[in-house]
């Protein structure tokens, strides 16, 4: 009976099965009730008093090791069907997490559409820029505050020999694109330029050092501020719904004359008053007016021959009234649960 055990317990750490069906062969031969275990355990009954205690161990060690191994081949069957399963090309597809554009690129990319549909080429500038392309050729007197240490990132001062020393900086303005189309290009222009931009501000939930900028501008023969004004409504329109109005308020910047600030009527409350209007019924959203003659004739433009209009606006600006993010800084923290609500956005 000894040998018998010995050689089962071999048999039994040889077995092998390919299927479910195999698995339940092994079962019923070594381990249900009528198996050859249960049917040692009867013939133990009739084992000599002098043998029982080796012939017990060792059927116990038997019924431990068939057990043992019908986990073990049970397990591994289950690894198997695992990967068939894989295989099976009719089974639906695993789903991915997708990531989504970042809101400030939505806009962006929604005025780019707007503007390109109207005839507008995209064009773009370097960040680091001279004092010359962001202010001086724009019309900046030389004392103008915006030039002032406080707004502007200075880089270094360079000079050479055949120049005064010229401070290179962080471009304040998108502005500094319009100097470089209109140095490069003849008329007629028709230009948006997008980029980043960067002021010396204390960072809060309304000011930001880093944030970015539309310019536009359009020269050609006979532009006026008409021109001007029906292509920024057809812009509004198209950005915040047909029903939007714009108005215009006279202001001042450097590079146009006359100038203006644009408002678009709220569309939040429909013109009524709300808290994210301030209960006047219109939301400021760019600053623009018509290139100034000292503008085009620092450019090498003809002041005679040509007119121009031009317009500045800011995306987050933009942005926080398209989907009410009333926090600059969320802009820049790349939080996925902020940035997950835009993956229906385009
Ligand atoms: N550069 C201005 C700013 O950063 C915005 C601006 C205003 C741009 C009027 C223009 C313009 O082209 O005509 O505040």
């Amino acid at each position: 009976m000894l040998q018998k055990i010995s050689d089962l317990i071999k048999e039994v750490s040889a077995y092998s099965v390919n299927n479910g069906e195999d698995l339940e062969l092994f079962r019923l031969k070594y381990l249900s009730k009528k198996g050859i275990i249960s049917d040692l355990f009867e013939d133990f009954r009739n084992v000599s008093v002098s043998e029982k205690k080796e012939v017990g161990q060792n059927l116990n060690q038997l019924k431990q090791s068939a057990l043992e191994k019908y986990n073990i081949l049970k397990s591994e069957l289950l690894d198997k069907e695992d990967i068939s399963d894989i295989q099976d090309l009719t089974r639906p597809s695993v789903s991915f997490g997708s990531g989504s554009r970042h809101p400030i690129s939505i806009v962006r990319n929604e005025i780019i559409d707007i503007f390109t549909r109207i005839g507008f080429t995209v064009s773009e500038g370097p960040e680091i820029e001279d004092d010359d392309h962001v202010f001086t050729k724009l019309n900046f007197a030389p004392e103008h505050p915006a030039r002032d240490m406080q707004d502007t990132f200075y880089v270094s001062r360079i000079s050479s020999e055949d120049s005064s020393p010229e401070d290179i900086l962080l471009r304040t303005h998108t502005s500094s694109v319009q100097v470089r189309v209109m140095q490069n290009q003849k008329p007629p222009i028709r230009t948006i330029s997008p980029g980043r931009v960067f002021r010396n501000e204390a960072i809060s939930a309304r000011a930001h050092c880093i944030f970015h900028q539309v310019e536009g501008l359009y020269i050609d023969e006979n532009v006026s501020f008409a021109d001007l004004k029906q292509t920024l409504l057809f812009f509004a329109r198209e950005m915040f719904g047909k029903e939007t109005e714009i108005r215009l308020r006279p202001s001042y910047f450097p590079f146009t004359e006359p100038s203006a600030e644009v408002d678009v009527s709220c569309k939040i409350c429909n013109g009524k008053g709300c808290n994210v209007c301030k209960h006047t019924g219109w939301l400021e959203i760019l600053g623009c007016g018509m290139v100034h003659p000292n503008v085009l004739d620092s450019c090498n433009i003809d002041s005679n021959k040509y007119t121009g209009f031009a317009f500045g606006m800011g995306i987050e600006r933009l942005t926080m009234l398209k989907y009410q993010v009333n926090d600059l800084r969320l802009y820049f923290e790349n939080d996925i649960r902020f940035l997950d609500q835009f993956k229906t956005a385009f």
